[in-house]
């Protein structure tokens, strides 16, 4: 076959598939079998790899196969994505409706868009000609990620939009859709149930479960979950030319983009309540959480004359569904033991389905908490669940007691219940004090030190570290980096393969950044955020383990508590034990170019002109390894503006601002080069 004849059966193909992929992840109305799609799919493929050069980027062989990122890149949306102010009751909505009347001096009644509240997590699609270019998370409303290759995996959104359904209008050439990605429930359930096998901690709910698949820097990873999307409104879109919100979306309709089908037009406040019920009701037989409704004003010139309010527009409203609830007893109070020695109380319940998900436990806490509930034995509680998998006790009702019998009030124990140390109480709080000891605490910190986003030990889940210190196996973190084949070939349920990728997901950790070691070691008091900070700050596990309380709460953001925790880790022998433990087994502790201490520590630079020792790079790297910053762009701040040959428009600003200009010789001079 010849190239000409190969493209226009190419082109044929992409179009059929992309019109059955409508159907089917769109429309939900499948026309062929999925024999008859894969066959389709499989002629693309052989002639794509025939003729390469006729890949095109909106190909649905295309949706994944990009390689995973380090990652994600930021995308500044053009125009902010607003979120949306919250009513509760039908009381609050209708003073919504009597607010924008006001507003606009309007005596008739409004007419609004009420569409269903999908709770996932907001992205905005980017087109450029009809072609999807790129794809980002709301972030801060302001700034949000690149997920740009994640979203390329989701079945419903198109690769390429199609014109031939949009009636009179046309494509703008450049168009941003927002929407919200969400993880159907059956998936979800399906992803957790998984994840529980495997030992892995399960999705807390839906939206996280949402989020976290499209957070993932293997697109391959988020490409094995079912993502969906609903279209609910658009960013810029020069020369679209709409006259109400409704019409928009009937357009996005019409271009092949996914929106709600229960969207509606209504006329009144009273019709908006009416649909909050109905929808209300619907949503138990949905496959996707809805956790409200948003009603719009839908004359897009009225949203206009209303605008914006802070970051809420006044257009626009969520009128939230109440939680759902449920009555039961409490069976008993029992306390669990956490990382940190943390002391847990959770209510045990007669087994009740809310919502559809059956309950059996509800958080407590702390003995605060407890008290504030006045949460007892015997007690009948409402439970809630706010779409959420971990749910809570609401509130006791308390006339249902029996009367004339006291019943017992929850009293933390003095004895930890894992491993009899004494217990003692720290702020709202009870720690065991038998650290590594407890076995409830040594479980714990050796998932978190082998968790995701610390060491990332893949395929060391929970059930496995159960399993190992159960059987003796692990009697700290460190123990991990003496585990072998033998050793794990030696456990239940272990075989050869399975050994074999445990050792080398071990042999892979043994390299990981500063801040990843020092958040696995679980210090209390410090988290990611903190772990990063010491990690820049100190530079080494060294210089850290030197630093006395009084240095460590000089630096901005460490309080006394955590600045003392670090300190009495560092102290403990058993803790420095382990680190030696970790050491000898060739875990690396790098060190980070420790910055405040450098011969440019607290300056600011910024680079004009060519550089005849350097490149750009080269330079900025040495002011970054001295201490120092580099800055992109002029501002005040700058304190040297380092000017090359032929500096720039930098130079000229620079003079203006009266900055202190320097040249190539004077820079490395004080860079002790
Ligand atoms: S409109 C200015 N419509 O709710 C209006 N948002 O709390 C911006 N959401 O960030 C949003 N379904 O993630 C709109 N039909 C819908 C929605 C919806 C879910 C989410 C969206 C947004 C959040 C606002």
């Amino acid at each position: 076959m010849d190239e000409k004849r190969a493209k226009e059966e190419i082109d044929r193909l992409k179009k059929e598939i992309n019109r059955h992929n409508y159907l089917y992840y769109v429309l939900d109305s499948p026309a062929i079998t999925d024999a008859e799609y894969d066959r389709l799919m499989r002629r693309l493929e052989e002639l794509e790899n025939q003729f390469p050069r006729l890949v095109t980027p909106d190909s649905p062989t295309q949706r994944v196969g990009a390689k995973p990122l380090e990652a994600f890149g930021t995308v500044t949306h053009t125009i902010p994505m607003l979120s949306l102010k919250n009513a509760f009751t039908g009381q609050e909505t209708t003073e919504f409706d009597a607010r924008i009347k006001k507003y606009l001096k309007m005596g008739e009644e409004i007419e609004y868009a009420a569409e269903p509240k999908m709770d996932g997590l907001a992205v905005e699609l980017v087109y450029e000609d009809g072609i999807f270019a790129r794809g980002s998370t709301r972030g801060d409303g302001y700034v949000g990620e690149d997920v740009t290759q994640n979203l390329r995996t989701v079945r419903s959104i198109p690769l390429r939009l199609t014109p031939g359904r949009a009636e009179k209008k046309s494509i703008p050439r450049h168009l941003e859709v927002r929407g919200e990605v969400f993880l159907p429930l059956e998936a979800f359930r399906k992803l957790n149930r998984e994840k529980e096998a495997k030992g892995e901690a399960i999705f807390a709910n839906p939206r996280n479960a949402a989020a976290g698949s499209l957070r993932q820097l293997d697109p391959k990873v988020t490409a094995s979950r079912p993502l969906d999307i609903f279209c609910y409104g658009l960013g810029s879109a020069e020369g679209a030319g709409f006259k109400t919100h409704y019409e928009s979306l009937e357009f996005l309709s019409s271009i092949g983009l996914k929106v709600n089908p229960f969207v509606k037009v209504v006329k009144g406040i009273d019709r908006v309540l009416e649909y909050h019920r109905e929808i209300e009701k619907k949503r138990e037989e949905l496959d996707y959480e809805l956790d409200g409704v948003v009603v719009k004003v839908n004359d897009l010139a009225l949203q206009e004359r209303l605008g914006v309010r802070t970051r809420e527009p006044r257009w626009a409203l969520a009128f939230k569904f109440a939680p759902k609830q449920e009555s039961t007893t409490v069976k008993d109070i029992i306390v669990g033991v956490g990382r940190t020695g943390a002391l847990t109380p959770v209510a045990l319940l007669e087994p009740i389905s809310v919502g559809g998900v059956t309950i059996e436990r509800a958080t407590l806490h702390n003995q605060d908490e407890v008290d504030r509930k006045d949460v007892r034995i015997g007690d009948t509680v409402v439970v809630q669940r706010a779409g959420d998998v971990i749910p809570e006790i609401a509130y006791v009702i308390k006339e249902k007691r029996p009367p004339g019998r006291e019943l017992k009030r929850f009293r933390m124990p003095d004895k930890c219940p894992e491993c009899g140390s004494i217990v003692e109480r720290e702020g709202a709080l009870h720690f065991c004090m038998g650290g590594l000891l407890c076995p409830a605490q040594l479980k714990e910190s050796i998932r978190h030190f082998a968790s995701k986003r610390a060491m990332d030990i893949e395929g060391l889940g929970a059930m496995h570290v159960d399993q190992f210190v159960d059987s003796g196996l692990l009697k700290d973190v460190a123990d991990i980096y003496y585990l072998n084949k033998d050793k794990l070939l030696g456990q239940e349920r272990w075989a050869e393969k399975s050994a074999e990728n445990l050792i080398k997901a071990i042999e892979a950790s043994k390299r990981r950044t500063l801040e990843r070691i020092i958040y696995a070691l679980g210090i209390r008091g410090v988290g990611e955020h903190m772990a990063r900070l010491l990690s820049k700050e100190f530079g080494s596990i060294e210089a850290l383990m030197d630093t006395g309380e009084e240095d460590l709460v000089k630096v901005h953001e460490i309080g006394p508590e955590t600045a003392r925790s670090i300190v009495d880790f560092f102290k403990e022998r058993h803790n420095l034990q382990v680190m030696e433990k970790l050491k000898k087994a060739g875990v690396v502790f790098p060190s980070e170019a420790r910055k405040a201490k450098g011969r440019l520590a607290g300056k600011v630079f910024l680079f004009t002109g060519s550089l005849k020792t350097f490149t750009r790079d080269e330079a900025k790297d040495l002011v970054e390894a001295e201490g120092g910053e580099a800055a992109a762009a002029i501002s005040k701040k700058i304190d040297y503006v380092v000017a090359g040959e032929e500096p720039g428009s930098k130079y000229d600003k620079a003079r203006e601002l009266g900055l202190k200009i320097i040249d190539e010789d004077e820079f490395r001079r004080m860079a002790g080069r």
